[in-house]
């Protein structure tokens, strides 16, 4: 009922010239592959016009942003604004993922602010959550997750649902090649559609897709996509290597 999404967070990588190369190759292949699922880049803010370009012709494969300001424009030094982002074209916005958090003190709030923003630009939110390994360990996954997605998108109306994708990244297995157990990733989708259920509704809670995030790869993908509430990855090493991110593609058909 819901289609797969497979999201390529690239961070701040690469470096230059290789953009194009991977760029071309991982579109190629995804075109090859045809999926049903949604296939979605996010580079580095600078290479976004060249990326919206270079795969003008890829009906399979939408580009998007890591981030964005939640003023329109304005002295934000160094900011880009939602306008500017759905100006060149970008479909899609990714917020609050945990090295805005950590590295930028990003807090739910602000969030929040930058959610309405995104959502009035006309962009997709793909939301970020996730407890850090002193959270697991004190068993706090759940009280952390719900906060999170309380305090910045539990205000939206259904309609403004619509255009959210929620990411649950355990922070323990970002990078780290730790990945959670695909049991692990079930309990904590199962816990946020049931927190969706509870204090939106159950048609929004169905709809709603929500991707698993943390060291996703080619050896690991299926067994999670198999989950019953994972509804595609959010992958960021796995997605400099086109082989690679083109496998995970395959494995969410
Ligand atoms: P990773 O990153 O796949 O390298 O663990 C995922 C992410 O941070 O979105």
């Amino acid at each position: 009922m819901r289609s797969k999404i497979i999201a390529g967070n690239w961070k701040m990588n690469p470096v230059a010239a290789d953009f194009e190369q991977l760029t071309r190759t991982i579109s190629e292949g995804v075109q090859k592959l045809t999926p049903d699922s949604q296939v979605m880049l996010f580079p580095p803010a600078l290479y976004l016009s060249k990326m919206l370009k270079l795969t003008n012709n890829n009906t399979h494969l939408a580009i998007g942003a890591q981030n964005c300001h939640y003023e329109p424009k304005g002295a934000f030094t160094g900011e880009l604004s939602p306008q500017m982002l759905s100006g060149i074209g970008a479909k899609h916005v990714i917020l609050g993922h945990s090295e805005r958090r950590k590295y930028f003190g990003e807090s739910n709030q602000f969030l929040r602010a930058k959610v309405d923003s995104a959502l009035e630009a006309g962009l997709t939110v793909i939301y970020c959550c996730g407890e850090s390994l002193d959270e697991r360990e004190a068993q706090q996954q759940e009280a952390v997750v719900e906060e999170q997605v309380d305090k910045a998108l539990l205000h939206l109306t259904p309609e403004q649902f619509e255009q959210i994708v929620i990411a649950y990244e355990p922070v323990w297995a970002i990078g780290t090649g730790r990945t959670a157990l695909p049991e692990q990733a079930q309990e904590m989708h199962r816990f946020i559609r049931e927190l969706l259920a509870k204090r939106l509704d159950q048609s929004t809670a169905d709809a709603c897709r929500i991707l698993y995030g943390g060291s996703m790869k080619p050896a690991n993908a299926a067994d999670l996509l198999a989950q019953p509430d994972v509804d595609g990855g959010l992958i960021g090493g796995a997605s400099l290597k086109a082989a690679d991110f083109c496998e995970i593609v395959k494995a969410a058909g």
